[in-house]
């Protein structure tokens, strides 16, 4: 990177900048991967300036030309790009004046980088999310396909991480997915909400061309100018939304990372994850680490860090644009290329995960996972639930000193706490009877599993 002086603002200055000032306010190093969008936020502008009579139209063509040759430049890794000209943005308009001669200097007519940058990021972040939302529907239909195919799979269902009912994992499974679809509702709104356009603001007050913002709009594929140019290039709420998206989801992913470690580890033993989503251990050959879950669930700590700087980055800021929102840049990136990370790890493993479908129906087996549906059978003949508690709880005492599962004890043994227990109770101590007799839209029932695989994949395909 070179570093002669920025003469885009010399007029004014008796000196150059200080190199550690011009080291310390530039932004290129990180904000360059935003530079397909300031090509095309450039395009439409020196279209729009040419409808305006601001430009003619053979110098719109050499500038469309020179900005052309420098996107090839930056793509094939020629490109030079110089800390003195501090951004992204000074970088490519001076190499186009460089290429083009004076109709370069003629493009920043009617236009500022305040307007400039709020609408590169808004672009950026507009295609980055489109990204995230199919790889959102990827893992979606990952989950899909495993939970369609263990619709019947037995495990024990938990609450406070204690045995509680036995549920399908095909069930299990769909609790994910729904959580993702209101995660990708989530994505959906922010991206509404992002895809307005601030140019045409100029620094803050808009400009005194006949600027012709519709133009710019359409050819940028926003959905609407901003309506104030203070707004407009001062907030950066819809990257905080991002964020705060973004924070949710992986929060999300953090609990299935959580349970995807407890259920390969040898204490649980519910599933295997195939080998190219694990790593050993240097020390202990014996080991195979569920790395991928892992470190998402600790990946999730930038991505919240990053929505809490960004909130403390516009707080209280003063209208219109000020310096602090150059900051907005590296949390905003690195936030995407957490979530993308995740998500694409994570799309990738869940379609391979291996149940270990005896294992997890033995620990529903044991923890007397079927003691409701034995106290919704004595209510079903005419038992008030609080006695049938009563009963059940006896049992279940008796169980743990026996050594034995509900489904385990004879009739005799259950018939001593009550005379109501008959030989059909075994129909409802089974694993198979508790989760089918679940059937209810929201149940665990296999049956019930299967039509809500249905319902979820009409509602992918009207994505
Ligand atoms: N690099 C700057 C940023 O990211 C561009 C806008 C600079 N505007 C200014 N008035 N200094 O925010």
């Amino acid at each position: 990177m070179s570093n002669t002086t920025n003469q885009q603002w010399g007029g004014r200055f008796n000196e150059p900048t200080d190199a550690f000032v011009a080291r310390f306010t530039a932004s290129v190093e990180f904000d360059q991967r935003m530079y397909l969008q300031d090509i095309r936020g450039s395009i439409a502008h020196a279209k729009m300036l040419t409808a305006a009579g601001v430009l003619t139209e053979a110098e719109r063509d050499d500038i469309l030309r020179g900005l052309e040759e420098i996107r090839v430049e930056i793509e094939s890794g020629q490109f030079e790009w110089s800390i003195a000209l501090e951004d992204v943005h000074m970088n490519i308009e001076a190499a186009l004046t460089a290429k083009i001669g004076v109709t370069g200097k003629k493009l920043h007519t009617g236009r500022s980088r305040n307007d400039q940058v709020a609408t590169d990021i808004r672009l950026y972040l507009r295609d980055e999310i489109e990204l995230i939302l199919a790889e959102i529907t990827r893992l979606q239909e990952g989950l899909l396909s495993v939970a369609a195919r263990e619709n019947d799979t037995i495990m024990p269902g938990f609450t406070h991480l204690q045995t509680a009912q036995p549920v399908t994992f095909g069930h299990h499974l769909m609790a994910w997915f729904e959580m993702l679809s209101r995660d990708y509702g989530r994505f959906v709104d922010c991206c509404e909400r992002t895809n307005i356009m601030p140019l045409g603001a100029a620094a803050l007050a808009g400009t005194t061309y006949p600027i012709q913002r519709d133009m710019t709009c359409e050819l940028l594929g926003f959905s609407a100018p901003a309506e104030n140019s203070l707004d407009a290039v001062s907030d950066r709420d819809f990257a905080i939304e991002f964020c705060a998206a973004s924070s949710i989801l992986l929060m999300h992913m953090t609990r299935m990372s959580e349970e995807l470690v407890l259920w390969t580890s040898a204490q649980f033993n519910f599933i295997n994850l195939p080998d190219r989503f694990c790593t050993g251990s240097s020390i202990m050959p014996q080991k195979k680490n569920p790395d991928v879950p892992e470190l998402v669930r600790g990946k999730s700590g930038r991505v919240y860090g990053h929505l809490m700087s960004l909130l403390t980055l516009m707080k209280s800021q003063p209208l219109a644009y000020n310096k602090d929102n150059q900051e907005d840049k590296e949390p905003l990136f690195d936030a995407i290329d957490t979530v993308k990370g995740c998500l694409r790890a994570f799309a990738d493993m869940i379609p391979a995960l291996e149940p270990k479908k005896d294992s997890m129906r033995e620990a529903a087996l044991r923890g007397f996972s079927t003691a409701t549906d034995l106290a919704d059978y004595l209510v079903r003949k005419g038992m008030p639930f609080r006695d049938a508690h009563e009963v059940v709880g006896k049992s279940v005492a008796y169980g743990i000193e026996q050594n034995k599962d509900l489904g385990e004890m004879t009739l005799a043994e259950l018939a001593q706490f009550s005379d109501t227990i008959e030989q059909d109770v075994f129909e409802v101590l089974t694993l198979d009877g508790s989760v089918a007799a679940r059937d209810h839209i929201g149940g665990t029932a296999p049956k019930q599993v299967l039509a809500a695989v249905e319902r979820a994949k009409v509602m992918l395909a009207a994505r």
